[in-house]
């Protein structure tokens, strides 16, 4: 018999990091592994109150631990932020369809992050990193309002130890007095002359607000990506996860199980694909 799709599994908060004032990542030991592939999602539920669809932030080759970046916005995220080490949620998934490696091999990878948006993108660069000459290049560009919005701050300026091999790029809307990086939404660091890429044969992939979604398509649409080449994680709003309610619906689509992650051209059609 199939385990029930419904059911969370117990998984206990090993560890808490505070990121910037309203996002904090959380280490999570699920009874047993989930092994999930990055772009794939987990519903992550707190018991009696409900539950939130969110992106593993973590190594997906890492098995008995999993990390989730979250903002807190609302009844789930408020609940789940004021959580310590040694509290239980529970978790459903993996969900959704991956970023297609696959695809990726043998091409530059751009991947351009907003805000909170660099989660599911550090799954994606883990992921890279362990098979890094497989790709011809990999760019990082990534902003935030403030540098207090950085997230991963700590790690951002040796990327995990794998600064070599990334050409990378920060920018704060923003700046404040330690700052001495670059300024500009994130569109003004994919112009000529802070980025050097071959659109043409490259793959872009980005996540972000919608706003900021938007935008970097319009800009990376104007670089020369192909619309079959440029991967946006479609947040819709999500209920079962599983494709039986309708919430996530796009189109002929349903995010939850079609995506999260679709490519431009999919979706470019589409009514209000960036609300
Ligand atoms: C596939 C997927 C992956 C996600 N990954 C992450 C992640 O890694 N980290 C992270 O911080 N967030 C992520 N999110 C967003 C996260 O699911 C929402 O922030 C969360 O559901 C809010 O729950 P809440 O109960 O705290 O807020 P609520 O009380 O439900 O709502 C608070 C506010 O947020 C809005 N909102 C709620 N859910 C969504 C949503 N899914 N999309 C847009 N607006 C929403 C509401 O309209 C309201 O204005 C992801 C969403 C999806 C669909
Ligand atoms: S969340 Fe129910 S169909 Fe997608």
């Amino acid at each position: 018999m199939q385990p029930d799709p419904y059911a969370p599994m117990p998984a206990a908060i090993v560890d808490v990091f505070a990121e910037t004032p309203n996002i904090k990542t959380f280490r999570l030991r699920p009874e047993a592994p989930v092994p999930f592939r990055a772009g794939q999602f987990v519903e992550l539920s707190v018991p009696g109150l409900g539950e939130a669809p969110f992106t593993p932030s973590s190594a997906p080759s890492v098995a008995d631990t999993m990390e989730i970046t979250i903002m807190r916005v609302g009844l789930v995220t408020e609940r789940l932020h004021a959580l310590k080490p040694g509290a239980v949620v529970g978790v459903r998934g993996p969900l959704g369809k991956p970023y297609p490696l696959e695809a990726m091999r043998g091409r530059e990878v751009l991947v351009v992050g907003g805000g909170v948006g660099l989660a599911p993108l550090r799954a994606l660069l883990f992921a890279l990193f362990e098979d890094v000459t497989a790709y011809r290049k990999i760019i990082l560009r990534y902003g935030a309002r403030t540098p207090s919005d950085l997230v991963y701050r700590g790690a951002l300026d040796d990327l995990w130890g794998m600064a070599d091999a990334v050409d990378a790029m920060l920018t704060v809307d923003r700046r404040d007095d330690g700052w001495t990086g670059h300024e500009g939404v994130v569109t003004t660091i994919l112009e000529p002359g802070r980025l050097t890429c071959d659109a043409r044969n490259g793959v872009a992939v980005v996540c972000g607000p919608p706003i900021m979604m938007k935008f970097t398509t319009v800009k990376l649409l104007d670089l020369g990506y192909a619309p079959d080449r440029i991967y946006l994680s479609m947040e819709k709003n999500m209920s079962c996860g599983i494709g039986k309610c309708g919430h996530c619906r796009l189109g002929a689509y349903y995010a939850c199980q079609d995506g999260p992650v679709f490519t431009f051209d999919k979706v470019q059609g589409l009514s209000r694909i960036w609300d």
